[in-house]
């Protein structure tokens, strides 16, 4: 097997930063190789010329483990900026009317392949999607990711109430749906399967039983819905369900929290459900841009990392507004300001890469740049637009130029993403 030397600035984080000055959790390589056989990482270290292998050259730009995305909405790719007051208003008025489109297989294929497309683009090689309430619209997504030998992580909507006709399931079909959409994807490959009941207001008490059976019958499965996002869905949530003590104990009674369990937003928690989300292991995902997007509220990192919850970082399209990570952590980044917390550009980049992949329990597989690991990698360059080069100039820092790729980054700044070790933004078709 033919390998290939990838040549640069690389960096990769070991742990969770403590502070700005936490060099201890990465690891930087001024001129760095990362050896590729198979798809795979099978060195990294200081570069030394080598006859055996290909050598690509990167430097003077940056190596990073590939971005990864854990909540997005891929059916939503064509409704990003859709003029709305709030959550249930945006969902009424654009979102479920939108996803109706994915009943024709046609429309599925067209709009995966541009997802996966724009993935690349902002350097995402991994991300955790809902696709629609339609079988088909799953078809597609693993589809087009096996075709680009992607890990992706999706699954079937199950919504079964309080939406319009065509888009509703019923507890029994979105069970056996689920059922088969698991025995046809997940594993296959490197797709990974989301059970995916919408949200509480959503699905009857029925089909959240029903998700409680999915999940007991694979528990090597993720399990990904939407928690406590705005004000009025979390009345209508309580008056659906009045026997939960909270919003986050509705999914706790029906038995859907777990370390495999990835919950979006996360915003309007009480201490219980604080306790709750970390005993049981659940993920909060945070969703910076969609949350300032829709009015629904500034995450509490600080509070919830305090007790011991675990958290994810995501765009969140088409609530969120861009597929770029960086915009988003740029945007997380402000959020915590206005609540007085500070998230350091180490702290972002880690959030970006390995944080993430230990959300998904895939630290070994992704998110670090370490043997064993699968080849999927960012390449950045911090002075890719003018006004980026222009502070590039002073930048004096490794921890500057992280911060001014969050800041001012974006597609622009991503100079080629390698999917299991092969070429995947360069060679994307009307480049
Ligand atoms: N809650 C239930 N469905 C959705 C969705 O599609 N987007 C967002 N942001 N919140 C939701
Ligand atoms: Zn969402």
């Amino acid at each position: 097997m033919r390998r290939t030397i990838l040549r640069g600035r690389v960096l990769t984080f070991v742990s969770e930063p403590q502070g700005i000055d936490d060099t201890a959790s990465y690891r930087y390589l001024e001129d760095g190789a990362i050896t590729i056989e198979d798809g795979k990482i099978i060195a990294v270290g200081d570069f030394a010329a080598d006859d055996s292998a290909e050598v690509i050259d990167h430097r003077p730009h940056l190596i990073l483990p590939g971005f990864i995305d854990t909540h997005l909405h891929y059916v939503q790719s064509q409704m990003i900026a859709s003029y709305a007051g709030s959550l249930l208003e945006w969902l009424n008025t654009y979102t479920f009317v939108e996803e109706q489109k994915f009943s024709q297989q046609g429309h599925a294929s067209t709009v995966s392949a541009a997802f996966f497309d724009e993935l690349i683009r902002h350097g995402t090689t991994t991300a955790v999607a809902y696709c629609s309430s339609h079988p088909r619209s799953v078809d597609a997504y693993f589809g087009e990711a096996a075709k680009r030998n992607m890990l992706m992580v999706g699954g079937k909507v199950m919504m079964d109430r309080n939406a319009p006709e065509a888009l509703c399931d019923t507890a029994q079909s979105g069970y056996d749906d689920t059922r088969t959409l698991i025995a046809r994807w997940h594993g296959k490959g490197r797709g990974l399967y989301a059970i995916s009941p919408r949200f509480a207001l959503t699905s009857t008490p029925e089909q959240l039983d029903a998700a409680r059976a999915l999940v007991a019958e694979y528990p090597d499965c993720y399990v990904q819905t939407h928690l406590s996002e705005n004000a009025a869905e979390i009345t209508y949530a309580m008056e659906l369900y009045p026997g939960s003590p909270d919003y986050t104990g509705i999914y706790e009674d029906f038995g859907l929290l777990g370390p495999r369990t990835l919950l979006g937003h996360c915003i309007h928690l009480n201490h219980r459900e604080t306790q709750v989300l970390a005993e049981t292991g659940a993920v909060a995902v945070f969703c910076p841009t969609s949350n300032l997007f829709l009015g629904s509220g500034l995450f509490d990192h600080e509070r919830l990392s305090k007790a011991g919850v675990r958290i994810g970082v995501a765009t969140d399209i088409g609530g969120g507004t861009s597929f770029s990570m960086l915009r988003t952590l740029d945007e997380g980044y402000k959020v915590l300001q206005l609540r007085g917390q500070r998230l350091t550009p180490l702290n972002s980049f880690y959030m970006m890469t390995l944080g993430n992949a230990r959300s998904l329990s895939l630290e070994g597989t992704i998110g670090a740049i370490a043997p064993g690991n699968a080849a999927d990698l960012v390449v950045l360059d911090a002075g890719a637009t003018p006004a980026m080069a222009l502070r590039l100039a002073t930048a004096s820092s490794l921890v500057e130029e992280l911060f001014l790729l969050q800041t001012l980054g974006d597609d622009r700044a991503i100079a080629e993403v390698y999917v299991a070790g092969a070429r995947a933004k360069s060679t994307l078709g009307g480049l």
